[in-house]
């Protein structure tokens, strides 16, 4: 495993594989890795002939007041995850050398960045979106691995990638779960035993809507409801019930529906979400060009 800190080293070393005629699977990060994180890896090892990972805490994504400077950094534990799940090469850069002095330009992608998480983090994908832009030009891969537990940045980074003509396949990977429902995140570890077992309503109450909707229920306000009552020890940011691609809200469970929830537990923000509709139908967006990508 090699480890590149300047895009312009990444790039050359991404584009000697691809004249070897090696497909090339990309994972986005910030470190802090878990389980979550290892399940992209491994998907983009399978898939791809080689698998490079990013490790990088975006400045630009937190805002002055948030955790940047106490977000959790174990570069030693990340290295040895990557290396089990087979990766070849990691991007680490220096926020020095990421964002120079006099830096000017940022990503905007407009109607999915509003409503959800950027009601309290308006400052939030416009970092994202850059950075991932960025990214993947030190890495141009051919797919890169996102978590449907960030589904409005996976739908935000499928639309930039598009619209820009990245030609990088965004492949979005489901949630991975704590035995008792908890989706993963690197700041789980802010979280105190008691705030821990408070955290469990995020799931619970998504999980409850499944239920809820076994029995026919499709009416947005009544699941909303339902949703509430469950999170009420929580300090609820936001319940969304939208279309899972373009981030509108929705009166009415038809098609792909994503139902996403955050909260204050405490100092930790969470967030939780889980997707209705055709799913298993629906092809991958593949960007840039006519040619199909297979899986
Ligand atoms: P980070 O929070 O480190 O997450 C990296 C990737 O892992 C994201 O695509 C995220 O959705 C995915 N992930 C996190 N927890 C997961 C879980 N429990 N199950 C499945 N996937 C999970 O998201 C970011 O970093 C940054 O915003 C980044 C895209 C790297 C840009 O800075």
């Amino acid at each position: 495993m090699v480890v590149h800190a300047s895009a312009a080293e990444m790039r050359r070393w991404c584009l000697e594989r691809k004249a070897e005629g090696k497909s090339l699977g990309f994972v986005p990060t910030m470190g802090a890795l878990h389980e979550g994180h290892a399940s992209l890896m491994r998907e983009a090892v399978r898939a791809n002939d080689c698998a490079v990972l990013s490790v990088f805490v975006n400045p630009a994504q937190f805002a002055p007041h948030e955790d940047f400077d106490r977000y959790p950094r174990t570069w030693g534990a990340d290295l040895a995850i990557a290396e089990k799940a087979g990766i070849q090469a990691i991007y680490a850069p220096k926020a020095s050398a990421m964002y120079p002095p006099n830096y000017a330009t940022y990503v905007q992608v407009e109607r999915l960045q509003d409503g959800l998480c950027s009601g309290t983090r308006p400052h939030f994908f416009k970092g994202v979106a850059t950075v991932v832009a960025k990214l993947f030009n030190a890495v141009p891969a051919d797919r890169a691995y996102f978590g449907q537990k960030d589904a409005q940045q996976s739908a935000i980074i499928r639309r930039m990638a598009r619209d820009l003509d990245f030609g990088i396949e965004i492949v979005e990977m489901p949630i991975v779960r704590e035995a008792d429902g908890l989706a993963m995140s690197s700041r789980n570890v802010y979280l105190s035993p008691e705030e821990r077992t408070r955290a469990l309503c995020l799931s619970r109450a998504l999980f409850q809507v499944e239920a809820v909707m076994k029995v026919g229920e499709r009416d947005a306000a009544k699941i909303i409801a339902a949703v509430r009552k469950e999170m009420a020890n929580v300090d609820i940011d936001y319940i969304a019930l939208v279309d899972a691609d373009e981030m509108i809200p929705r009166d009415r469970i038809e098609g792909k529906i994503l139902l996403a929830v955050a909260a204050q537990v405490g100092k930790t923000r969470l967030i939780d979400n889980i997707k209705f509709g055709n799913y298993g139908q629906s092809k991958p967006d593949l960007r840039g060009s006519a040619i199909e990508v297979p899986l």
